[in-house]
């Protein structure tokens, strides 16, 4: 379902800007967005019982065209916050990008869910309508059932008599205090990784923004009748993003309610640990070849690796160690190391740093085996995530998987076109934005480019190499896009070296 939709949102948005890629980042532009026009609410409204309800009808008609359209959009980014982050916790589930490393953003999304519901329910509460009374009275019984209050809430603070202004300002209190709580979890929440997201592309953002305050104008947020606690509430319009659990407190009881809430909070949580497990052993530094460069430190996604001081008495200031319980197996680290170099003649070809489930010299043997099978004219070699849906292979097209297209140093391009084992190579990845690993491809460019070490050496001929991000292709599309790059390797005939390029930085990569 997600390949189908982002796919779909590509063509309408483009890769950079498709919001599917930038679901944790609008969870935070929506935060901003709550925060900033529930400070300017906040100067209007009224923390007493009985200037609660006028204060906000006030804001809503008597200041329409600020005052209104800033509770719209208070309501419309809570809505927008809710749903970008629970599409975004079925988009990690469905990339698997819970296990291993990556439970921490995991475990630590749950309570930010709780947190979210918590901060939108007590928001509900303080309007003083129909559903805030609605709210008050089934979030009374339902606390009422936990064994932690002496006296029952719904005697004690939910009737007429009771409700008092320290009551709307204890309420306004938490109104607050909870929305504080989630911005420092969500920081929290992306502590491990290097780099977050937490801005999404700048016309998305204006774009969100945009279509929060057009549904502001269509559509303002109001209030329903006011709460009267003299009565039962009949019938209310909810928000189903914040209360769809309040039906079933009504309907069930508080403690299937508790029960439901607590057991699928549980088993969302601890999924991390569930079966299948991590694969493969975490990126292992060999010192003998690491010289403390500090590009593997650079380009990890996620923090794994700390360049500290040397241990094995080389005349280098650093070397490089990954933390086993940060490390992803994505491999990055090996794309970034100098030492990678397939065309060093060392025996044993051994990096500075290797993934052992798959290691530069098996890698090498890997490339150097599939290409022999190759024939015809125009022959490919595509090095692909292995996340992608495998590339059907035939006489003139072979395929190597790697666990992120980031992991393949550049010279091994090199290495393949001028040892001429095919006459193309295609990088296969995931869609801008959208790396598995976070950095995967955006790297891979850079190093294309020239503008990250290891770059790829300018002698590569460019238009022999096809860089095709797209996270889950159709594989129709696959089959048309090396068509097109075959039919273009014919035309460009056997593999010539680029001898009008100047070497660059390139000198330092490992020489031939
Ligand atoms: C308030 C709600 C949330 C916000 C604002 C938020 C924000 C973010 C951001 C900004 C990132 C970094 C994206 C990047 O740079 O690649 C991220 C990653 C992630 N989030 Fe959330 N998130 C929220 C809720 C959740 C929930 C509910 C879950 C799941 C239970 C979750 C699980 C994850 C995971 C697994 C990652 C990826 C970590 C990785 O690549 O290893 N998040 N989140
Ligand atoms: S494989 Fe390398 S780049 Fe990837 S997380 Fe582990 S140490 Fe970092
Ligand atoms: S990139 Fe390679 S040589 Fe440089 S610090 Fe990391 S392991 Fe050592």
């Amino acid at each position: 379902m997600f390949a189908v939709a982002e796919r779909g949102l590509d063509r309408v948005f483009g890769q950079r800007l498709n919001p599917f890629y930038h679901l944790g980042a609008l969870s935070f532009l929506s935060f901003w967005i709550i925060a900033a026009s529930g400070l300017y609410l906040y100067i209007f409204f009224e923390t007493s019982i009985s200037g609660a309800y006028p204060s906000i009808e006030e804001l809503t008609h008597g200041q329409w065209y600020l005052g209104g359209i800033l509770r719209s959009l208070h309501r419309y980014a809570s809505g927008a916050m809710v749903i970008t982050a629970v599409l975004h916790l079925l988009r990690e589930f469905s990339l698997d990008r819970l296990r291993g490393s990556h439970w921490y953003s995991w475990f630590t999304g749950v309570p930010l869910l709780w947190l979210l519901v918590a901060s939108g329910i007590s928001g509900y509460w303080l309007v003083w309508d129909q559903l805030a009374q609605f709210v008050a009275v089934i979030s009374a019984e339902w606390l009422d059932w936990l064994p932690i209050f002496t006296d029952p809430m719904s005697r004690n603070f939910i009737n007429a008599a009771a409700v008092s202004d320290r009551f709307f300002s204890l309420l306004a209190f938490l109104h607050i205090g909870i929305p504080l709580a989630l911005l420092l979890l969500m920081f929290v929440h992306i502590q491990r990784m290097t780099e977050a997201r937490s801005n999404p592309p700048r016309g998305l953002a204006l774009g969100t923004l945009a279509s929060f305050i057009v549904l502001s104008l269509a559509w303002p947020a109001l209030s329903q009748a006011p709460a009267d606690l003299d009565f039962a509430v009949g019938s209310v319009d909810l928000d189903w993003f914040y209360l769809a659990i309040y039906p079933l407190v009504d309907r069930w009881s508080p403690g299937a309610a508790w029960l439901l809430a607590a057991g699928v909070t549980t088993v969302v949580a601890i999924l991390p640990w569930l079966p299948p497990g991590r694969r493969g052993p975490a990126a292992v530094v060999n010192l003998e070849n690491c010289n403390g460069c500090g590009r593997c430190f650079a380009d990890c996604p996620y923090d794994a690796v700390t360049m500290q001081p040397r241990t094995d008495g080389a005349s280098f200031a650093e070397e490089a160690v990954v933390a086993d319980d940060l490390c992803a197996r994505c491999g990055i680290c090996v794309g970034a190391c100098p030492t990678a170099t397939p065309f060093r003649r060392a025996s044993e070809l051994v990096a500075g740093i290797e993934l052992p489930a798959l290691t530069v010299h098996d890698l090498r043997e890997r490339i150097q085996g599939k290409t022999e099978g190759l024939d015809g004219e125009g022959r490919v070699l595509v090095v692909s995530c292995r996340e992608r849906p495998r590339v059907a292979e035939s006489a003139g097209v072979v395929a190597v998987e790697l666990p992120c297209v980031g992991m393949l140093p550049p010279p091994f391009v090199d290495f393949v076109l001028s040892r001429r084992l095919a006459d193309g190579v295609m990088l296969a990845g995931c869609s801008d934005c959208d790396c598995r690993y976070r950095f995967g491809n955006d790297w891979m460019d850079a190093r294309v480019a020239g503008e990250r070490d290891p770059a790829l050496r300018a002698r590569v001929p460019r238009e022999r190499l096809d860089r095709y991000w797209e996270s889950r292709p159709a594989r129709s599309a696959t089959a048309a896009r090396l068509e097109r790059f075959r039919e273009a390797l014919k035309s460009l005939g056997p593999y010539q070296r680029n001898a009008a390029a100047t070497p660059t930085r390139e000198v330092r990569d490992g020489a031939d």
